[in-house]
């Protein structure tokens, strides 16, 4: 018997598209995000944890006035973050992230506009790139502008000496592993998770979380691979049935609160990059301000809604809302929360951990179900047109 296998099936792994496997690969990625990242310390007593950054504390040879990366980032008078697409959407997640755990001002740039709005840039901020690829050209040209600056440029990067590592100041890879899906899934799990370390670090550096505290969101972080894992076994039939139920969809709608708008943002974006059906992110109660007229029969509309949520009652309300306007609502929620039993057409319940952490996992059933609606769709998933995987012309 002759196996016939091309080098493409080989690197697919057994997987359909590059895309399935790289969401697949998801707790893997993450793993190798984490490893060396946070530990146990093994003289230390068991529920302790440390976190190192590498190439934020170890960097001496960058160090400004004897600072390292991080002591100056902790001190920025604010950090800038730039990034394009699913990047900026991690962005928006470091965001909330650094404020809350680290107390740290931040503010959030298309790298597109930033670049060319002559933007206040002083040298005590911080500007952090974040890129995939490491080369998409509008993210390395803030860089290269609040250089000129003399701020301080941190990259987030997966690709290993790309132009973005190369030209920032510091920085911290993914090691999320080659991406090769034009659209992007394990990098963003893992620009998450590395904004996640930088923002406990941080918190860490400048006293805004208690020992214990960083401790239980160490412990978290470090189970969310093996909780990822386990869920897909199940999540990944559970999306097909809802992805086959919207699969002629031509809009679609996705809201979420908080930490939880930019997975929104992101479910929406992934829709449309690889299905082209028209999606957009909402937070949940500004779809009362206009995406409202698009509800109507059987609009797919997907709702991230989590217990820990703050605005989670009015999150509710509106779910109702929807519902009442004839949408067919997908809820991902909590484990165990039966809230959503009788309003929602289906209901994805996640693993628990803590609400920063959770855009980790919420993200993952948006990813599968616009995966298998683009499938069923008969789609180009691991080139949608008119993509590139990176933007490298002005
Ligand atoms: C392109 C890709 C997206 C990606 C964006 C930013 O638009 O199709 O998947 O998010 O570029 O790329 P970067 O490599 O900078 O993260």
């Amino acid at each position: 018997v002759r196996l016939e296998l091309s080098l493409e099936q080989i690197e697919k792994g057994g997987f359909k598209h590059f895309m399935l496997k790289e969401i697949m690969d998801q707790p893997n990625a993450m793993r190798n995000a984490l490893r060396g990242r946070i530990y146990q310390p093994v003289d230390a007593a068991p529920d302790v944890w440390e976190i190192k950054l590498g190439g934020l504390e170890k960097a001496k040879e960058r160090a400004v006035d004897g600072r390292s990366p991080l002591e100056r980032m902790a001190h920025a008078s604010r950090l800038i973050i730039a990034a394009c697409g699913t990047s900026w959407h991690s962005a928006l997640i470091a965001k909330c992230a650094f404020e809350k755990l680290a107390g740290v001002p931040t503010e959030v740039e298309y790298a597109s506009e930033f670049r060319y709005r002559k933007p206040l840039i002083c040298q005590s901020d911080c500007l952090i790139a974040i890129s995939q690829s490491g080369e998409t050209a509008d993210t390395l040209e803030a860089i290269k502008m609040a250089k000129q600056y003399k701020a301080l440029t941190i990259g987030i990067v997966n690709v290993v000496g790309s132009s973005i590592a190369r030209e920032t100041d510091a920085g911290m890879y993914l090691h999320a592993g080659p991406e090769i899906g034009v659209a992007s899934t394990k990098a963003f799990t893992c620009q998450v998770i590395a904004v996640l370390l930088m923002a406990l670090r941080l918190g860490k550096q400048l006293g805004t979380l208690s020992e214990e505290m960083l401790h239980t969101y160490c412990a978290a972080l470090s189970a969310v691979p093996d909780s990822i894992e386990e869920w897909l076994k199940s999540l990944t039939e559970q999306t097909r049935v809802i992805s086959k139920y919207f699969r002629l969809a031509t809009n679609a709608l996705f809201s979420g609160v908080g930490i939880h708008f930019p997975v929104a943002l992101e479910g929406a974006l992934k829709l449309k990059e690889i299905s082209y059906i028209h999606a957009e992110g909402f937070p949940a109660a500004e779809i009362r301000h206009g995406g409202i007229t698009l509800i109507r029969n059987f609009v797919p509309v997907i709702c991230i809604a989590m217990r820990h949520d703050p605005a989670y009652e009015q999150t509710k309300q509106v779910v109702s809302d929807f519902r009442a306007k004839d949408a067919a609502v997908v809820v991902i929620t909590d484990q165990g929360n039966r809230d959503f039993d009788q309003v929602a057409q289906f209901v994805v319940q996640c693993p628990e951990t803590k609400l920063e952490l959770q855009p980790l996992i919420s993200c993952v059933p948006l990813q599968l179900l616009s995966y298998y609606i683009a499938d069923m769709r008969g789609c180009s998933i691991d080139q949608p047109r008119n993509l590139a995987k990176s933007v490298t012309v002005e």
